[in-house]
């Protein structure tokens, strides 16, 4: 199957080309295959397709696997995320036959006349390295969800307002049966019938620690974009899925649920003892309570700061205050870009302003300490600055692990 060396030279030159017309090929291929597969809606997110998010990511990926396509070793790290989300989303390998040949005949429009039958044989057996690979990678998760690689249905079992946007839902199996271990971070996905639309999925963070009982999701509500100068709050675009599972899951409501999957995750097997550094905005909390907790029950001498901001209100405030009245080895260093008129600087906060590592002394964060592991997840831009003030301090990439809560790279990663 692999490629001779004028096929990958065929393959490399028409790179720039395809490239240069990422969008167009994303829009005829998926334009393409979905009307012909309709079936494939339920799969793909309908905002990511409105926004090309997900096209994007799709295309960018293999355009530089093929310019790289003798040199693979660097992108297979990559592959981890897209194969997590896959399994997470119930992608099998049949569904990459549909995928290949949608892509190609994108290829074949753009590129036009040369579109030789030399430059397609050599495309079409690059896409199948890369497929074999993403293939033999998402084999290996199904097979480490054992019996459950497809949606099997939860029933809401408890309800619990954390903030005044974000909403737990304790979830039981229907089954009765022991839930999986995973590992701290790791997200599920949760799939819901759209009203008048397609069945839609969506990924949350497990917010506690392993537990063989049931699972803990926390739902940040998406109200959509304001309008600008806007006096009375409008917004437009509300988020699909949060507001069905906030507005109109009760308890005893049933919803389809994957195997927790995913590349963000503390290695609770590994007996590394280097501090941890927990730093998260928002709803980017959710992974680092499972994280926190999970680390404090297993490694309790494991020295951990915990770096959290927020507007107004902190959600899991209560808990991380417990964390840290028990944990002799939990600090906490709090932002809160609008207190409220009851909250006491040095006791329900430490900064009056939205989230920054440069304010923090390098012992807050265990910069001095050369080993550290940094987690982040917050909105995008935020864990842009934080990732590139810690890498000003020195601390090499290999010890920032980021969350991104969107599809596709960090938007500075891309270019
Ligand atoms: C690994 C991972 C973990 C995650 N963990 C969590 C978690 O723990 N908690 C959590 O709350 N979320 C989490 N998320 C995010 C979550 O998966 C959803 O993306 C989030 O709930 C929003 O989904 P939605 O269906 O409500 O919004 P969507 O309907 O998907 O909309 C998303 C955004 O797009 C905007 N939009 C929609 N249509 C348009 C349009 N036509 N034009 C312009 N803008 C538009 C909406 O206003 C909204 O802001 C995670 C995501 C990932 C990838
Ligand atoms: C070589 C083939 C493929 C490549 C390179 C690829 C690449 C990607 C990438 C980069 C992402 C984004 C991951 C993230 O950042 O979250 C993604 C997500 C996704 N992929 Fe693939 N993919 C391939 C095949 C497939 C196939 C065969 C299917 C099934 C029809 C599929 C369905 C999806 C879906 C549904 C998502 C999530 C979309 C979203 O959340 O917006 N992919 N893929």
């Amino acid at each position: 199957m692999s490629l001779t060396y004028q096929q990958s030279k065929l393959v490399k030159d028409t790179v720039p080309i395809l490239r240069e017309h990422g969008e167009r090929i994303s829009t005829i291929f998926y334009r393409t295959m979905l009307s012909e597969h309709p079936e494939l809606n339920d799969y793909f997110n309908t905002v990511n397709q409105k926004n090309g998010r997900q096209p994007r990511a799709l295309t960018a990926v293999i355009l530089s696997f093929a310019a790289n396509i003798n040199n693979m070793s660097e992108l297979v790290p990559k592959f981890e995320r897209m194969c997590n989300k896959h399994c997470s989303l119930g992608i099998k390998p049949q569904h990459y036959e549909i995928v290949g040949k949608y892509l190609l005949q994108a290829f074949g429009d753009v590129l036009g006349p040369a579109m030789t039958p030399q430059v397609q044989e050599a495309w079409t057996k690059a896409y199948w390295v890369l497929a074999k690979m993403l293939i033999g990678r998402e084999a290996q998760l199904y097979k480490d969800f054992e019996s459950w690689t497809s949606w099997r249905p939860f029933k809401i079992d408890r309800i619990v307002p954390e903030s005044e946007e974000i909403v737990s839902f304790y979830l039981v199996p229907k089954d009765g049966k022991r839930l999986p271990r995973f590992l701290p971070g790791q997200y599920l996905s949760v799939q819901i019938q759209v009203p008048g639309g397609h069945l839609q999925s969506r990924q949350y963070s497990l917010s506690e620690a392993w537990r063989e009982d049931y699972y803990r999701i926390s739902v940040k509500r998406d109200e959509g974009s304001q309008y600008a100068n806007s006096v009375s709050k409008s917004y437009f675009n509300p988020g699909i899925v949060s507001n069905i599972l906030i507005n109109y899951m009760t308890v005893g409501s049933v919803i389809s649920v994957s195997h927790p999957a995913g590349e963000f995750f503390l290695d609770s097997n590994n007996d590394s003892n280097v501090p941890l550094v927990l730093v998260s905005a928002g709803v980017g909390v959710t992974p680092m309570v499972a994280i926190a907790n999970s680390a404090l029950a297993t490694q309790p001498d494991r020295q951990i700061s915990w770096v959290q901001g927020s507007r107004r209100v902190i959600p899991f405030e209560e808990h991380v205050a417990s964390l840290k009245r028990k944990g002799r080895n939990f600090r906490t260093k709090i932002f809160k870009s609008h207190p409220s008129e009851g909250d006491v600087a040095g006791v329900s906060y430490d900064y009056d302003c939205r989230i920054d590592l440069s304010k923090l002394s390098p012992e807050d964060i265990f910069l001095q300490h050369g080993g550290a592991e940094y987690y982040i997840c917050g909105p995008e831009q935020f864990m842009l600055e934080a990732s590139q003030y810690l890498a000003s301090q020195g601390v090499r990439s290999s010890r920032i692990k980021l969350e991104l809560f969107t599809t596709g790279e960090l938007a500075a990663k891309q270019g």
